[in-house]
């Protein structure tokens, strides 16, 4: 673990293996932790990179609110210019997704291939905009639990029985800073819509989804695999949205067969 300071905010990371370098990006609110089975995985192979975003995890918050998608795009940038690590392959689960595709918009030079998890192209619609405001207001007026308690049971495969999963889910969930979240909802909410960019991206393109997310469809991901050029779709069975997390033995190998290949 390291922390050190990225773009003026102390930043948490991990950074693990040699080779081709691959960042994984968590979603909301989450931490770098929901990448502990690929940095196991990965880290024998490849330099396996996670951040905490900043006012996520372990990772401080300073600067502007909200957070835009492209803020922390630069952010991720700049740990990658710190780190030396050149063209990367971007993962982004969620949240993550919108930051990996500002990222592949602002640094395609950066890019050596993206993976698209449990996420969207799309912006907010005028209500779900409105739902993050007010879910920031009381954020403001309840602490960051109001988020943790709305989104923790809805992480998982509604059929999911393992009995430790809830509080491994809300351990990601807990370290996630008030002023954090509510940078990130804010964030969210004005987010561009990412679907235009989707035809013009020039690396291997995997989109993974579980069929059991009830947070983000995966119709979602076979859309957006639709308009990507050449995209590999891989949908898993009895996984919800976090899927890396809740069936890491399949999203491995489908990690793994598309890296060989990039
Ligand atoms: C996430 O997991 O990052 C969130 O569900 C994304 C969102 O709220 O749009």
């Amino acid at each position: 673990m390291s922390l050190n300071e990225i773009n003026g905010v102390g930043s948490a990371w991990t950074d693990e293996g040699t080779g081709t370098p691959l960042v994984l990006v968590h979603g909301f609110p989450l931490c770098r932790g929901a990448w502990a089975a690929q940095v196991e995985a990965f880290k024998g192979s490849h330099r396996v990179i996670a951040p905490d975003l900043r006012g996520l995890g372990e990772s401080g918050i300073t600067g502007p609110s909200p957070v835009t998608m492209d803020l922390y795009a630069e952010d991720v940038k700049a740990l990658m210019q710190r780190l030396g690590t050149g063209p990367a392959v971007l993962a982004g689960h969620s949240m993550g997704g919108y930051v990996v595709l500002a990222f592949a918009r602002r640094f395609p030079e950066l890019l050596r291939g993206l993976v698209l998890v449990a996420t969207r192209s799309g912006p907010d619609s005028p209500e779900g905009a409105a739902g993050r405001r007010a879910t920031a207001e009381k954020v403001r007026a309840q602490g960051a639990s109001v988020v943790v308690e709305a989104m923790a049971p809805k992480m998982l495969a509604t059929g999911n029985t393992d009995p430790d999963m809830p509080a491994r889910v809300r351990a990601l969930m807990a370290p996630s800073r008030p002023d954090g979240v509510i940078a990130a909802l804010l964030g969210m909410a004005e987010r561009p819509d990412a679907t235009p960019g989707l035809a013009a991206l020039k690396v291997p393109v995997l989109v993974i989804s579980g069929t059991s997310d009830i947070l983000i469809p995966h119709a979602e991901s076979e859309k957006m695999a639709a308009a990507i050029p050449g995209a590999r779709l891989v949908l898993i069975p009895e996984a919800g949205h976090l899927v890396a997390l809740e069936q890491p033995a399949p999203f491995n190998a489908a990690l793994r067969e598309f890296l060989a290949g990039v």
